[in-house]
Order: structure tokens, then sequence, then C-alpha cells
């Protein structure tokens, strides 16, 4: 099925470009924040994607990052961002660099923490260069405790001309709820920061993307499977898929997932385990993520890009119901 086009979050997305023209005009010395918070599947990285796709002129630089390796190593964010680009002329120690790339090679003696973090603020400083960039931290909930230290200090950067997107589920999705929570409170904190916490889509909202599919539907249809998804995108776009080439009537008939079902338990809405139902590619990256593989290698593995390559990843968990990556791998392992 193609993409339905992103509807409703006008507010979210016009505020999103509003921030960006502050931070071209030079208005903001310390980069802006923008948090974007939000349930497993409710459109937080889709809202990224569009303000990314809204932003004329285009960013001098875009530094995107999710966590990426099979137990969450530090930095994770930066090493995703670094990863595959060219770091000759950075000015970074090249063992520091490679600290912070996790490059297996990188030479035995540790820096020290503190003069780590100060050489990972460099590096991201020297990507940005005059900018203004967009630096897009997507899944905090999921990163390491250095590079949540690391966005909130970025946060903090004096004449960082920068607008940072942040996504995050809410602290209690994460695998230490209390450090996420404290990092999106220090990101709140930051001058001038914005907090944009995404709930369901309205009727109306869900209506639109059946009828993008479906053509017109009477109102009560539309109604009726809103309430059946909970108004969550994620779930309307698999009951869409799972109903391709069938008649409106199939959104009502399809037997929902058992975490869906009315009366099911908050713990059964995580544990989609139960009935989770992988693409073909999904379950290659699952098999590359039990193997432990970087996004690097499940990318050049499958031949398909690093960014594809974290939204299977991302996909994966949210079906799986797992919150990590490591929690997937097990997922896997357990299943055979
Ligand atoms: N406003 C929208 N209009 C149309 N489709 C949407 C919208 N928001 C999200 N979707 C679709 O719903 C699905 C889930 O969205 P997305 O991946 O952005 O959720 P998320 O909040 O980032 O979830 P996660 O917490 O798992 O990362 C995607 O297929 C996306 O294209
Ligand atoms: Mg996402």
């Amino acid at each position: 099925m193609t993409p339905v086009p992103m509807v409703g979050r006008a507010a979210e997305l016009g505020e999103l470009v509003r921030r960006w023209s502050h931070v071209r005009s030079g208005a903001v010395t310390p980069a802006a924040v923008v948090s974007i918070t939000g349930d497993a599947g409710v459109g937080k990285s889709r809202l990224v994607t569009s303000v990314l796709a809204a932003l004329a002129p285009e960013p001098a630089a875009v530094l995107y990052g999710v966590a990426r390796v099979h137990t969450p190593a530090p930095y994770d964010w930066l090493a995703a961002v670094l990863s595959g680009r060219d770091t000759h002329d950075l000015p970074v120690p090249a063992d520091g660099l490679a600290w912070l790339a996790q490059d297996p090679h990188a030479p035995s003696e540790r820096y020290a923490p503190g003069a780590l973090l100060r050489l990972a603020v460099r590096t991201v400083r020297a990507l940005v260069g005059a900018g203004p960039a967009v630096l897009v931290v997507e899944d905090l909930h999921a990163l390491d405790p250095a590079s949540l230290n690391l966005v909130g200090e970025l946060a903090a950067a004096p004449d960082l001309p920068a607008l940072i997107l942040v996504t995050s589920r809410p602290p209690d999705a994460a695998d230490s709820p209390e450090l996420v929570a404290r990092t999106l409170a220090r990101l709140s904190g930051a001058p001038g920061a914005v907090r944009q916490h995404l709930g369901p889509l309205g009727p109306a909202d869900v209506a639109e993307i059946v009828r993008q599919v479906h053509g017109a539907v009477p109102e009560h249809l539309a109604g009726a499977v809103c309430e059946r998804t909970g108004g969550n995108p994620y779930w309307l776009v698999e009951l869409l898929a799972a109903t391709a080439g069938r008649g409106p009537q199939a959104l009502l008939d399809e037997p929902l997932p058992g975490h869906l079902r009315p009366g099911a338990a908050p713990a059964e809405r995580d544990c989609f385990e139960q009935s989770a139902e992988l693409t073909a590619r999904e379950r290659e990256v699952l098999s590359c993520l039990a193997a432990g593989m970087s996004n690097k290698q499940m990318a050049r593995t499958l031949d398909i890009s690093i960014r594809t390559v974290g939204v299977h990843v991302s996909n994966l968990l949210r079906k799986t119901g797992t919150a990590s990556r490591t929690e997937a791998a097990l997922w896997a392992v357990r299943r055979g």
C-alpha cells in the first residue's frame, strides 16, 4: 500500500516551520528545541519527516540519528550521525572520534567521561558549522545515558544555529524511565523550548485517511473505524493494509489484534507479541538484529539504506511490543 498523505497535525507543523524560520533568521542563539512526545505509532516520526520536507530553503546540514546498535552503547545517537560520513576534516582527535563513532578499532585507552562529552559537543558543532542545521534525535526513550546527556548539553549550548527535533515515547515506555523523564524536563527547560505532545487523531482526520483509500464512506463507518483504532495512525494504517483490496466494510469486520480489542488490559496492549505479524523484510531485519548487527551492517547485508533499516527497526519494536533492540532480539530468540 502506498503511504497515505499526512493528515492533520497542521498546528504542530506550522509551529515547527516557524521555529525553523527563527533559527534561520539568527533570532535564537542557543538551538531551538522541540520535543515531540506521544505513544507508539501516534505519528512522531511522520511529523519529523513532513517538517524536514517542508523546510525551505533546505537546512545546510541535517544530523539524523536513532538508537543504533544491538545493545545501546555510549553516544549511540552521535555514532548513528557519524555513520557513513567522511570525518577526516573534523577538528577532533582521531582516537576520540573513533570512540564516539563506536569504531571497533578504537584505541583501548578510554577518555574520561567529561572529556568525551566535550569532544562530542565539538564534533556536533563542527558538523553544524555555520548552519542553519536540523538535529533529529529519534526515539530518545531508547537512547543510552551518554546520548541523553549530550542532547541535554546541545540544547543548552550557546551559539548553535540549529533546530533540535527530539521524538520520544512517554518515559514509562523507556528502559530508564527516570533518566528519560529528566532529559525531557531538561530539554523543556531550554530557553524558548517547545513540547509537542501528540494525541490520537480525531474522527475527522481518521475519516480523511479512510477516504484517501476508499473514497467517500458513510460518516458512521469512519466513526466506528476511529473508535476501533483509538485514532492511532499506526493501527489505522495496519488495518487499512490488512483489508487492502476489500470494500470499506472490511474495516469493521476484520478482527483486531488482541491488544486492540475493547477491554484489553494495558499490559496486553504492550504485548502485541501474541499476534505480531511481521513483514518478510521485518523478519530479515529481526534476524540481523538477533545476530547482533549494527544498522550499518544490516543496510549492507540487506542492500537497503540505513534510514530504511531504522524505519524497519522502529516498526519491529512496535509490533513485537518490545522497548529496545536487545529486547527485540531476545523476543526473536525466544520465538525461534
Ligand atoms: N498524520 C498522519 N497522517 C497519515 N499517516 C500518518 C500520520 N501520522 C502517522 N501516520 C502513519 O502512521 C504510521 C506510524 O507513524 P510513525 O511511525 O510516525 O509513529 P511514531 O509515533 O513515530 O511511532 P514510534 O513511537 O513507534 O516511533 C506510519 O505509517 C505513518 O506514516
Ligand atoms: Mg517513530
